[in-house]
């Protein structure tokens, strides 16, 4: 059974009286465990997306299965999720430790379990310093942990998570990044996650999917995506004795010590590197650049 099943899914919105399509005939499935990545420019449509997902919007059209289920006529699985959104608000004179016990509460973790649970997400998001103070008194990033920490609350099965790591300091975001990590390893929980930092996308997801003007461009893993548009790939070899015209001829561009080709996408690296070796050269280091997913992201907005 599939965790999410996006099936045909379409939203619009109006917008001055005129009709703007959000979502275009979006169709996704995510395996169970998988954590997945939507990636687009801003206004692409990945928060719509999410909140049609948890319940947030409804699409206009197609619809949703999560677990195999329609959530619109399965409130209850609602349970086994949680999410976390930059636009996540609490009440303004609840204290963090106040809010963590009310989502205890309200997503019936056993009394006997709430303390440690709670103890638990303090100690991981580095967060007890400010456990008593009030929501409204929060910096952004504190604000950020303090939801993610809510969003873990009942283990959830399903989590949906809009740029998590957006205002943190690098430190706690590598420490986020990990928790995320774990979550998924511990509970065996499906994650849906929203980034801009591409550097995020590629340690975290195993697969990802590029929306454009909320319509699905590519879907894959990190590594076929961001190759698909790339043919070539640069290596870049210091050599002890480069001898121009001979490594030219090898198809090198040479500058001084330095020489570089372009490859082929599946060409194999160890047989250029065999070659110069035959050839008497000596080789000091290399450098193999390949195409990131920031560079893919930058083609595809082109
Ligand atoms: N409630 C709304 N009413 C009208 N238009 C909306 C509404 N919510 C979103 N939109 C529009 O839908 C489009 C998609 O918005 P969305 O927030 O999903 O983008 P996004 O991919 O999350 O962007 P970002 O990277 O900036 O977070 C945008 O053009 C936005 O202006
Ligand atoms: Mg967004």
């Amino acid at each position: 059974m599939l965790a999410v099943k996006i099936n045909k899914v379409s939203k619009y919105f109006k917008n001055n009286g005129a009709r703007f399509d959000a979502l275009k005939n979006l169709s996704i499935n995510i395996q169970k465990g998988e954590i997945f990545g939507v990636l687009g420019a801003n206004g692409a449509g990945k928060t719509t997306l999410l909140n049609c997902i948890n319940g947030m919007l409804i699409p206009d059209k197609g619809n949703i299965k999560i677990f195999g289920k329609e959530l619109a006529k399965n409130r209850k699985i609602l349970e086994k999720m949680n999410s976390v959104s930059g636009e996540t608000r609490f009440h303004w004179n609840l204290s963090a430790n106040q809010i963590l016990n009310f989502y205890c509460m309200l997503y019936k973790v056993p009394k006997a379990e709430r303390e440690k649970r709670i103890k638990g997400l303090i100690s991981d998001l580095e967060i007890s310093e400010f456990m008593d103070k009030k929501f409204t008194t929060l910096s952004t990033g504190q604000r950020v942990r303090l939801v993610l920490a809510k969003s873990l609350i009942n283990h959830p099965k399903l989590l949906l998570l809009d740029e998590p790591t957006l205002g943190l300091d690098p430190d706690i975001a590598i420490k986020v990044r990990k928790k995320i990590c774990d979550v998924r390893d511990k509970y065996n929980t499906t994650i849906l996650l929203t980034s801009h930092y591409m550097h995020e996308v590629e340690q975290l997801c195993d697969r990802i999917a590029f929306l454009h003007k909320g319509q699905l461009i590519d879907i894959g893993s990190v590594k076929d995506v961001k190759t698909s548009k790339f043919n070539t790939y640069k290596i870049i070899i210091d050599i002890k004795n480069p001898k121009k015209a001979p490594l030219q001829r090898m198809g090198f561009k040479v500058r001084g010590k330095q020489i570089t080709k372009q490859l082929k996408h599946d060409q194999d690296i160890s047989k250029v590197l065999s070659e110069l070796v035959k050839g008497g050269y000596k080789i000091i280091d290399m450098e193999v650049k390949k195409p990131s997913l920031e560079d893919y992201f930058v083609k595809m907005l082109k």
